[in-house]
């Protein structure tokens, strides 16, 4: 979170900061208000060590001439404005606080990633977290932890837990996250990030969201049976034991995903691949190795499990998947 050059006549504030993305074990799914983007369901979450998104913002003063557009460019590509509008408005809303005589600027962002965006591996979630670190550092105004995730979670609401290391929560109808344990609490804990396709996702999970709400029939189970869900796997999280958490991470995301089919039109992400590996992932339990799978908004599939696994897990994967990339992660930092 740089800021570099207050010169009040051409003001010109640049910020970078570098994020992790959220990885939910207890999912969110279900917006309690669409417009604040505030969740319906709570979610329990790890910030994934090894996979990263980089952002640079400038914000300039804006002097009456020129161009005063917003612009968002993802991997070069210039973004659509409206899925930025919210963010940018609340980010303008809280500068007013700060910096009344700060109002008329101009914000550019160049994010870039070391993993494929809007493929379900949680890009809009280090996405938003790192823009917000950014934006902050470019108009050189001090921002607490909790604001700033209230304003990423504006974006997208799994970037609020990305404002925090380690393993982290939003609870259902909260603005902000907050951090459980912080990345140090259980060493051992490995996430396998396995990249099963490249391309985009089909429906985007906003889109895909509010198609489960309005439609599906099973909604309001899914929203109550999360708090449940959150309840068992904190107290699983808080004794570091995952022969209790792995089934409940896997009743999370198939929950969701029941939900998801049961839409009209039905909401399907996953790939023949993906359900190889869940199966894969049922051999090996019943071998005696404790892997756990999740799934988030797209065909990716990722496992949890111990160090002492993560040769054997791999290899097995190798021997049946040999095109896929395997990442193995541990739990990460806040963003910097
Ligand atoms: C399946 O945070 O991308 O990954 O708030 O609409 O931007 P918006 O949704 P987003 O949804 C993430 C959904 C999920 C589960 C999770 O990360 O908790």
């Amino acid at each position: 979170m740089i800021n570099e050059g207050n010169d009040r006549r051409g003001f010109s504030g640049y910020g970078h900061s570098t994020a992790h993305p959220s990885l939910a074990l207890i999912k969110y799914w279900g917006k309690a208000d669409s417009v604040e983007n505030l969740p319906a369901t709570p979610s329990l979450a790890v910030t994934l060590d090894g996979l990263k998104t980089e952002t640079s913002v400038w914000i300039s003063l804006n002097t009456g001439s020129g161009n005063t557009a917003d612009a968002v460019f993802i991997e070069g590509v210039l973004q659509e404005k409206k899925r930025f509008e919210p963010f940018f408005r609340e980010f303008r809303r809280l500068l007013e606080k700060k910096k009344p005589d700060f109002s008329d600027f101009t914000i550019k962002a160049e994010s870039s990633s070391n993993f494929p965006a809007s493929a379900g591996l949680a890009s809009s979630s280090s996405g938003f977290a790192a823009l917000a670190c950014a934006c902050s550092g470019a108009a050189g105004v001090e921002l607490s932890r909790d604001v700033l995730s209230a304003l990423a979670r504006i974006g997208s609401a799994s970037a609020a837990r990305s404002l925090y290391g380690g393993f982290t929560s939003l609870a259902e109808g909260k603005r902000h996250a907050k951090q459980l344990f912080n990345e140090n609490w259980w060493p051992e804990f490995r996430i396998i990030i396995l990249e099963l396709e490249k391309k985009p996702k089909e429906i985007s999970s906003r889109k895909a969201m509010e198609q489960t709400r309005i439609t599906s029939p099973y909604y309001n189970s899914w929203v109550k049976d999360s708090v449940v869900l959150m309840n068992e796997a904190e107290t699983a999280l808080g004794n570091r034991n995952l022969e209790i958490l792995g089934p409940i991470i896997r009743k999370s995301y198939l929950r969701m995903f029941a939900t998801m089919f049961a839409a009209d039109p039905p909401v399907i992400y996953w790939k023949p691949i993906s359900l190889g590996v869940i199966r894969l992932c049922e051999e090996m339990r019943a071998e005696g190795i404790s892997v756990w799978e999740t799934m988030d908004a797209g065909p990716q599939v990722k496992l949890f499990c111990t160090e002492n696994e993560t040769g054997k897990i791999l290899s097995r994967l190798e021997a049946v998947f040999p095109d896929i990339r395997a990442r193995v992660c541990t739990p990460g930092s806040a963003p910097v």
